[in-house]
């Protein structure tokens, strides 16, 4: 049965409602709750929630307060509780994968990580072939699209394989592996999702997933070792730190949480992105019509869906934000869509605007672990609505839409009916 709508805005806000915001089967069934994050950032913006499914944990919904706490990664580290929907990832350890990710490091170490990896995310110049190649996979993905379905199909198909063919070309994924690759990096991050989860229970899925990564990886790092290519996991695999190599387990570990960061986030961004082009059929003429405005765009259909619904830190010394003093040990949740939305900085909050400007969102974090990926995202959503515009003459949802049910906020399908402009196909 469904899950009932809470309401957010009357009465006491109970451990019950809270854990709404964290709740992927509330998501599923209603979206992340904004009501919720709305009162929450007037009455508490940061909040204790204690509730027996979960670890006690404090919710921080404002933009102001996020910000500060992520700048300070010594003060709010971490390495501990990564995201409370990833309970289940104790299954990961003994396959290979129980050691730390870039995501789950502190300084110092997590430098030394990062910048292993990081100029290939932040080079004009390598970011310009990225373009290249964006722009020629998504007129391919397109033209099969619009071609294959007569009018209709699932938006979803080529958002995610945009998304695959993006990462698995900067990790020198071969492609024969690329679908595979894609199926059991969804069964680790949607492990408790039946559309994506591999096997009964999420435990299940999520260590027959890690040990197809390893089987995957494995031999690849292995080869890039001896061999290396113009990609990353050459790039990771022959990677020095002060003390030595870098161990084959956290080349492998870094290259499937890239593989995780590249396809389960910025294919939602997307999907929810064309959805509320076709709500407002208004909107979507004047960008087809002024596609300068595409990196405006771009940059709200990524506030809008903020995919990516909470990170934790760990409290390492007694320390007070605003009004609360946290002690040592403590959790807490840092609530992006919240951050996002957060009225002392945007006008309107709740409306979809392509040309918002500035656009101080918080989805792809900030500080230390700031999102590694954040250009190709951007590069890549640009690359898939500047083909696809101009091409939709008509474009209406065909049916219901399905939201996914894991940590990330977005549709697992979206059936689309559609003409296309004759004088603008390929
Ligand atoms: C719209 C798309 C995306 C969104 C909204 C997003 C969101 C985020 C957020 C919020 C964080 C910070 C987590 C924290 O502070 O704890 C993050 C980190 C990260 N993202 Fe993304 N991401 C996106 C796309 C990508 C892509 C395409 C990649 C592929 C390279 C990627 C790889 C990563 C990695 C590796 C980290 C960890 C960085 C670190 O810990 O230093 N992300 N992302």
């Amino acid at each position: 049965m469904a899950l009932q709508p809470k309401d957010f805005t009357e009465g006491e806000l109970t451990a019950d409602k809270l854990v709404a915001a964290v709740d992927p089967d509330y998501w599923e069934a209603h979206g992340f709750p904004h009501p919720l994050f709305d009162r929450l950032r007037k009455e508490s913006p940061i909040v204790r929630v204690e509730h027996p499914d979960l670890p006690k944990f404090w919710m921080v919904s404002k933009n102001r307060d996020i910000r500060e706490i992520s700048t300070q990664p010594t003060v709010f580290g971490n390495a501990g509780i990564l995201n409370l929907n990833l309970a289940d990832a104790s299954a990961l350890v003994g396959v290979g994968f129980d050691i730390p990710s870039l995501l789950n490091m502190d300084p110092p170490d997590h430098q030394s990580h990062r910048v292993l990896v990081d100029h290939r995310f932040q080079m004009a110049e390598v970011m310009r072939h990225d373009d290249q190649f964006l722009a020629e996979t998504a007129r391919l993905l397109i033209d099969d699209f619009v071609r294959s379905g007569e009018g209709s199909g699932d938006f979803v198909a080529p958002a995610q394989e945009l998304s695959i063919s993006a990462i698995g070309r900067i990790l020198g994924l071969p492609k024969e592996h690329w679908e595979e690759a894609f199926r059991f990096a969804n069964a680790v991050a949607a492990s408790t999702d039946p559309t994506y989860r591999l096997g009964e229970t999420a435990a299940e899925s999520i260590a027959t997933a890690a040990g197809g990564l390893m089987e995957i990886f494995g031999p690849l790092v292995d080869a890039r070792k001896t061999d290396p290519k113009d990609d990353l996991v050459s790039v990771l695999a022959r990677a020095q730190l002060d003390d030595g190599d870098l161990r084959f387990e956290q080349v492998v570990m870094h290259a499937v949480l890239i593989l995780l960061g590249g396809v389960e986030t910025t294919r939602n961004v997307m999907g929810v992105g064309l959805v509320e082009l076709i709500r407002a059929p208004g909107l979507r003429r004047r960008l087809t019509e002024n596609l300068d405005l595409l990196p405006l765009a771009v940059e709200e259909m990524i506030r809008w869906t903020s995919p990516l619904g909470h990170m934790c830190r760990n409290v390492r010394q007694n320390v007070r934000i605003g009004d609360v003093e946290f002690q040592e040990g403590d959790v807490l949740a840092v609530m992006w869509p919240s951050a996002s939305r957060d009225e002392d900085l945007f006008d309107s909050p709740h409306e979809f605007r392509i040309d918002r400007q500035p656009n101080p969102h918080l989805a792809f974090g900030i500080g230390e672990h700031v999102c590694l990926g954040r250009q190709l995202a951007r590069r890549q959503i640009r690359a898939m609505f500047q083909e696809l515009l101009p091409r939709l003459k008509e474009c209406e949802l065909a049916g219901p839409l399905k939201r996914a049910r894991f940590l990330i906020n977005g549709y697992t399908h979206i059936p689309i009916n559609f003409d296309i402009d004759p004088h603008k196909d390929h």
